[in-house]
């Protein structure tokens, strides 16, 4: 893959992020809505991997499941060469803290919280000592250019701000991984292109690998590799 820098051609043979046989459905009365049908990935370390899919296809359960939010019906996930489907549920916490990042369509900052504390949140609740956490937090705001919002709480910023403080949160741990569902599905056009600028800078910085869900099919040809979902499976992206 000529994306990648010829010195992390080792680092290419890993996945970062692995499915195998992933599987998931529904019940809806006396029937099962399969969502996800014997899904298998690999996501290599910095790459960055656009999901498409129409509304419904099994997007955001994808995520969910890549994640290790929701349990998954046959399969296993692989998060940096530890296996999330097997673990307990304080592993699993411990494995998502510390090597994976999440960014939501509508952000989910902690309203009672300001955008340094929500950016720091990460760190302290992997137990970092609060001053390095805080200047971690600092740090991260000020390469999304916030720096100057930094005591804003989420109803002081505005949408693209609210994003842009959930990205940095996001990758203040400087995890392996970062689950995207839809980051710019609430902004417009010049603002998710600045987010998408953003996100692959810091990228580039942390060689940190991204799955992002999107619509939008511009953006999707920009990253390394794009995977369509259709029918619970992954099909040529170009159909
Ligand atoms: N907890 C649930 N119980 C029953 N059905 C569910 C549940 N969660 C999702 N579904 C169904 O699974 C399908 C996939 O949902 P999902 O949210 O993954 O779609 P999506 O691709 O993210 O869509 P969108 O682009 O609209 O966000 C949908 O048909 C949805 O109705
Ligand atoms: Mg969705």
């Amino acid at each position: 893959m000529s994306e990648f820098p010829e010195s992390e051609a080792k680092a290419e043979t890993e996945c970062v992020l692995e499915c195998k046989n992933l599987s998931k459905s529904f019940r809806q009365g006396p029937e099962r809505l399969v969502v996800i049908d014997h899904i298998n990935l690999c996501v290599k370390p910095g790459e960055h991997l656009a999901i498409l899919g129409r509304s419904g296809s099994g997007k955001s359960t994808l995520l969910h499941l890549l994640g290790g939010l929701t349990d998954s019906d046959t399969g296993q996930v692989m998060v940096g060469g530890q296996n999330l489907t097997q673990s307990n549920a304080s592993q699993r916490a411990r494995i998502r803290n510390k090597k994976m990042g999440f960014v939501y369509q509508f952000h989910h900052l902690l309203p009672e919280f300001n955008a340094l504390e929500n950016v720091a949140m990460p760190l302290l609740l992997g137990n970092a000592k609060p001053k390095l956490a805080y200047q971690r937090a600092e740090e991260m705001l000020e390469s999304v250019d916030l720096l100057n919002r930094a005591k804003h709480r989420q109803a002081e910023l505005s949408g693209g701000e609210r994003q842009r403080v959930a990205i940095a949160r996001a990758l203040v741990t400087q995890p392996k991984i970062v689950l995207a569902d839809e980051p710019t599905g609430n902004l417009d056009g010049e603002s998710a292109a600045q987010i998408f600028q953003l996100m692959r800078d810091l990228s580039e910085r942390c060689q940190t690998a991204f799955v992002i869900v999107t619509h939008d099919e511009a953006m999707a040809e920009s990253l390394h590799r794009k995977l369509r979902i259709v029918d619970g499976r992954f099909t040529d992206p170009n159909d």
